[in-house]
């Protein structure tokens, strides 16, 4: 038995230390969770690595003190760029022929996956109770403003078209009308959506979002790309659905760009370990990104964990709805929707869609 193979084949990081915490061992995981070869790793010290305050030096550090194995279910390691990934922590003592503890080796996972598929799962839950509490709300709501409505048209028929005090009706009639528009809205995202889920062909698709989106393009100063995969296959979905989400998408986009820059939409067929593949109930399916990234302000740090609530927004004009509609149509057709921003430079969101076949 080959045991180094065994150990590089293993998904989770194993690191092996001296009874000096000098390096011994660094297999192929602890390469890619540290963006670090076992080249420059082995033979220094693990305090040189990590920092001498990191919880993995100092676990490891009392497991060769007493021989007893260590464990953190949640803690962090920072990476040689200074980025934090959550991990979880196991160390155990290796012990020479005579019974004393020669040598100790972390075992490290990396939980980022984990995190994320959970804040997925947690998103999901507060819009769909958002949702809850929107139906009944928007249903205590619509009748008595069908009824201000009709009393307002009876007055302005009673007033006359040329009174003056014909524009405060006009006035009323367009904001009860604006209202209804966000209650249906929010019904929308209450409601189960029934799809009518056919093979599309993406690019159309995206064209025809790109057309309704060319003037308020060009009066940004915004240059739209294209980087379509040309061979791939159709995707299956809600067509008016999806039309909607890029829409969506692309508004956010333009938005974000007041002073120009490039627009880009793209599709590939996903390589994504994630949502690469999905469970469609009959087994695993292949899906497409179709990804449209900006070059906008990007979106705050402190902001990110909000942008998916319902009624979150930055905007003067905005109702805070565009995503969380994204991500319930995205949810029905059992896709994703991930967002990955930096400040001042940009923003990019993928959208995950089952292909057809
Ligand atoms: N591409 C982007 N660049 C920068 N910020 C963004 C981008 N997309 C979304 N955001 C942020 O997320 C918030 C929520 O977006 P969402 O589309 O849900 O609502 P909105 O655009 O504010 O209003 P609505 O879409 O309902 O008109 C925005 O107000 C903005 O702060
Ligand atoms: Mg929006």
């Amino acid at each position: 038995m080959n045991f180094e193979a065994v150990l590089a084949g293993l998904p989770d990081a194993v690191i092996a230390v001296d009874s000096d915490l000098r390096i011994i061992f660094w297999n192929s995981a602890a390469e890619v969770l540290t963006e670090r070869s076992a080249r420059r790793a082995e033979g220094r010290y693990i305090k040189e690595v990590f920092s001498p305050d990191a919880s993995v030096v100092r676990r490891l550090g009392e497991t060769l003190a007493t021989g007893e194995s260590r464990s953190e279910a949640e803690s962090v390691i920072e990476r040689a760029d200074g980025r934090r990934v959550p991990v979880s922590i196991i160390t155990a003592p290796l012990c020479g022929r005579d019974g004393q503890v020669e040598a100790a080796v972390v075992v490290l996972r990396d939980l980022s996956r984990i995190h994320q598929l959970e804040a997925e799962v947690r998103r999901g839950e507060t819009l769909a109770a958002a949702g809850r509490m929107a139906v009944g709300l928007a249903h205590e709501v619509r009748n008595p403003l069908g009824a201000i409505r009709g009393a307002v048209q009876l007055l302005g028929r009673e007033i006359g078209p040329d009174s003056r005090l014909r524009e405060y009706t006009d006035v009323l009639l367009t904001e009860v009308d604006r209202v209804n528009r966000i209650i249906e809205m929010l019904l929308d995202l209450a409601r189960p959506i029934q799809l009518r889920a056919v093979p599309l062909n993406l690019h159309q698709l995206l064209e025809r979002v790109t057309l309704l989106n060319e003037e308020g393009a060009r009066e940004r100063g915004v240059t739209m790309i294209r980087r379509y995969d040309p061979s791939l296959p159709p995707i299956l979905g809600d067509e008016d659905r999806l039309l909607q989400v890029f829409h969506n998408l692309v508004r956010n986009a333009l938005d974000a760009m007041g002073r120009g820059g490039r627009l880009t939409l793209s599709t590939r067929v996903s390589l994504n370990p994630l949502f690469g593949k999905m469970d469609l109930g009959a087994g695993q399916r292949s899906m497409v990104e179709a990804q449209v990234t900006d070059e906008g302000t990007g979106i705050p740090a402190g902001v990110r964990a909000r942008i998916f609530d319902p009624f979150f927004t930055t905007k003067d004009k905005g109702l805070g709805l565009g995503l969380s509609i994204c991500h319930r149509i995205l949810e029905e057709h059992r896709g994703a929707i991930q967002v990955e921003s930096a400040e001042g430079r940009g923003t990019s969101v993928t959208c995950f869609l089952p292909l057809a076949k």
